[in-house]
């Protein structure tokens, strides 16, 4: 099936602190690339992907945004329309998941759309753990959201992410 041919067109954002992985999360998913060199996001990129959730096809336009504070008042004016929202902090990096409560907030508070979101810690594969698995699970929780853990390195789970995404959507479109 070509990418001309789908059933809904779906904005979904990707958000998060600097470095967790959010790139090589879309670039696993999309083009089935890693990266180890970081290489910020400036401003915001975009991606297409044909998602398949059962007999339909969603074309998911997926916005990359920036992690880093000097860029977040560009990010915010492209939160709008968005229907699916991924949330990602990384297991190794506690400071980013302290910060991923105050993403969901800013997000979920001023938004007046019903979105679709979940929770997803990174970086799966390290050795140097941060974050429990009950930790994120709490705080999934508390916003009602589903949560993944996974390793853009390993590609591990990242087609969850989507797919998880996808069922949520699908119940909701
Ligand atoms: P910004 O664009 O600044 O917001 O960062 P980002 O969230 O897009 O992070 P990016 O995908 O650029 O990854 C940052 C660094 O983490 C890179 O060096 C990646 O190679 C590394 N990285 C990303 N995902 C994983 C993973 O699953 N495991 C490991 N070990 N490293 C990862
Ligand atoms: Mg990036």
């Amino acid at each position: 099936m070509s990418l001309g041919y789908y059933d809904w067109l779906v904005k979904v954002i990707v958000l998060g602190d600097s470095g967790v992985g959010k790139t090589n999360i879309l670039t696993q998913f999309c083009d089935s690339k890693f990266s180890q060199n970081y290489t910020a996001t400036i401003g915001v990129d975009f991606k297409i992907k044909i998602l398949n959730v059962q007999d339909k096809k969603i074309k998911l336009q997926i916005w990359d945004t920036a992690g880093q504070e000097r860029f977040r008042n560009i990010t915010q004016t492209y939160y709008k329309g968005a229907y699916g929202i991924i949330f990602v902090y990384s297991l190794v990096d506690r400071n980013s998941f302290n910060n991923v409560e105050g993403w969901i907030k800013s997000i979920l508070e001023s938004s007046t759309d019903e979105v679709c979101s979940i929770l997803v810690g990174n970086k799966l594969d390290s050795q140097d753990r941060r974050v429990s698995t009950a930790e994120g699970e709490k705080l999934a929780q508390k916003y009602n959201m589903p949560f993944i853990e996974t390793s853009a390195l390993e590609n591990k789970n990242i087609q969850d992410i989507f797919d998880r995404l996808g069922q949520n959507l699908k119940i909701r479109l």
